[in-house]
């Protein structure tokens, strides 16, 4: 990886509003492990370093880790990029906050209304960043499609389960959407699968639109756009930011 270099390749998928970048595992694995150069170190600022050889205890992790900072860094890169700015990844710092979200800083980005939100989910061979601007919620998931669900499979709802019967989707497209509307929202699913009801699903030529409620906060619709690209599902939850709120 050489400066000005993207790890991940850019995915135009899902709402035009949402910058989706996906790292392919395989693609920069060597002999099935990937080989963490000094260059993708030196992606990171010194913080992130320190919290990246902290991750000792399980080399895999910090695999996941890094690759999720450098698909993170590259979605901040190219949004900023679509505004006129070429960042290098040591000039984005990844964060987590309390809930384990991630938030990115950066201080070039001042001048175009701050850094933009973003979110992050990886399988064993796929990472996806996502980015939009400021303000919005976003939340993405990605599962391999032959994962093993009998556990959300027995917590559905009995709206759910009609959903499930009448193939409007599956329980891997309920739990999906569950888990990128928790994401949107900075609180991640945690097993809490029924607190997160499904209230409505809308078949579109691309996918499913999936509607996550709030057993606390009733009145709360969170929509999730479900695709199925090749042998995963892809959930990304996007709500615009609120003008008048601004
Ligand atoms: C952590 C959680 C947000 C997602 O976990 P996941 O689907 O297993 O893993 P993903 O790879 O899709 O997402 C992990 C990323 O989500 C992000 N994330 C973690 N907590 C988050 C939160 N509260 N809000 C938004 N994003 C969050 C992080 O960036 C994390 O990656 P990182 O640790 O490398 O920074 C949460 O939903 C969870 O606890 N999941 C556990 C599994 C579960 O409950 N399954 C239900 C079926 S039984």
């Amino acid at each position: 990886m050489q400066l000005g270099q993207f790890v991940s390749r850019a995915w135009e998928i899902g709402p035009p509003e949402v910058l989706v970048r996906r790292i392919d595992v395989a693609e920069i694995a060597l002999g099935g492990s990937v080989a963490i150069g000094p260059a993708f170190v030196a992606a990171l600022t010194s913080g992130e370093h320190e919290t990246w050889q902290s991750l000792t205890a399980s080399a895999s992790r910090q695999h996941e880790w890094l690759l999720g900072r450098l698909a993170l860094k590259d979605v901040v890169r190219a949004w900023a990029s679509e505004r006129g700015q070429t960042l290098e990844p040591s000039d984005i710092e990844i964060h987590i906050d309390d809930e384990g979200a991630p938030f990115a800083r950066c201080a070039a980005l001042s001048g175009v209304g701050g850094s933009p939100v973003i979110s992050l989910s990886h399988n064993s061979g796929v990472v996806v960043a996502a980015a939009a601007d400021p303000g919005a919620l976003i939340g993405i998931d990605i599962e391999y499609a032959d994962r093993k669900i009998d556990v959300v499979a027995r917590a559905l709802s009995e709206t759910e389960q009609a959903f499930v019967d009448a193939e409007a989707a599956s329980v891997l497209d309920i739990l999906v959407a569950k888990e990128a509307a928790t994401k949107a929202l900075g609180v991640g699913l945690g097993g809490g699968v029924s607190r997160w009801p499904v209230v409505s699903v809308t078949p579109l030529p691309q996918g499913v639109m999936v509607d996550v409620t709030s057993t606390t906060d009733l009145g709360l619709v969170l929509p999730v756009l479900v695709l199925h690209p090749l042998d995963t599902v892809l959930g990304i939850c996007y709500i615009a930011p609120d003008i008048d709120a601004a």
